[in-house]
């Protein structure tokens, strides 16, 4: 039966197991999905392994996502974008096919949690700039958002950003990111602050309209300051663990054979 697994270093924190797992259960399916740590030195010789033990695909975790690239003989446009990958799928022959599902997972997530959003009627606001953002901001522009602001407190990466994505990114400054908040549509946190043991989100959302949907790629814990602070504005809040979730679909299409579902029993097998 198909093995896959997640690599990544450190893993142990990883859901995709209990993710996979669940699916594989529920939908009675014959395969088994692991998490295997992988250090950088090891990870061609891993990819090229996996094949050979009857596994037929691997997500990709922290730090290999942008490394695992250069073993891939396949790579598809929005993975090409984003400049990562965290699918991968091993052919018959052993060659490597490499997707990035993170923003579809992040877009997918987003229309679930807010039906009523509507991509082409304005504004995204993005704080963050790091791998995260990349995959958002490819998500975003395909889904027809007409502007997007990004913020980072390290201006810098955020122009980088615009240099790769074009003329649709506007750039502000972290301090200013207040006053672009009433014009948003969308407003999302791809930093990780307000993750459990990182620091506080002290941006103030006070300038948000009700109006405006707030999202957070951070899920641990599910609820963060930065959603908190949306839902007492009155805003539609959706969290970043159905990102996670969504994310995981194409890779257990590819590899089990069977599109799965993202839905309340879905979260509640991985918390
Ligand atoms: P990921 O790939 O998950 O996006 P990353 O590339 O390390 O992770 O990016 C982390 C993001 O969180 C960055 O935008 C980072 O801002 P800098 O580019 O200025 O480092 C942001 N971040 C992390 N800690 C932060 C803090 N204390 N205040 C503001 N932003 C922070």
């Amino acid at each position: 039966s198909p093995k896959a697994c997640v690599i990544g270093n450190p893993i142990s924190h990883s859901l995709s197991p209990k993710l996979h797992g669940y699916w594989l259960k529920r939908y009675g399916l014959p395969g088994e999905y692991t998490a295997l740590q992988v250090t950088e030195g090891d990870l061609e010789e891993t990819l090229r392994m996996l094949p050979s033990q009857g596994f037929v695909g691997v997500n990709v975790t922290l730090p290999h996502k942008v490394e695992v690239l250069q073993y891939a003989d396949q790579i598809t446009d929005r993975a090409t974008l984003i400049g990562a990958a965290n699918t991968l799928t091993f052919k018959e022959d052993g060659r490597i096919f490499a997707d990035n599902t993170d923003g579809y997972g992040f877009i997918s997530n987003l229309r679930q949690g807010a039906p009523d959003w509507d991509p082409k009627s304005g504004p995204a606001v993005i704080f963050g700039a790091g791998g995260a953002a990349r995959a958002v901001i490819v998500a975003l522009a395909d889904a027809g958002v007409p502007e997007i602001i990004l913020t980072n407190r390290t201006r810098a990466k955020a122009e980088a950003l615009r240099a790769d994505f074009g003329a649709r990114i506007r750039v502000v400054d972290w301090v200013q990111a207040g006053s672009v908040l009433e014009d948003a549509n969308v407003v999302i946190n791809t930093t990780s602050l307000g993750m459990k043991g990182a620091a506080e989100f002290k941006v103030s959302l006070d300038a948000l309209r009700p109006e405006t949907v707030v999202t957070d790629i951070v899920y641990n814990p599910l609820r963060t300051p930065f959603l908190k602070a949306a839902e007492k504005v009155g805003c539609t809040t959706v969290d970043g663990l159905g990102m996670l979730l969504h994310q995981g679909v194409p890779g257990f299409e590819r590899w089990f054979g069977k599109r799965p579902e993202v839905d309340e029993e879905t979260r509640q097998a991985v918390l």
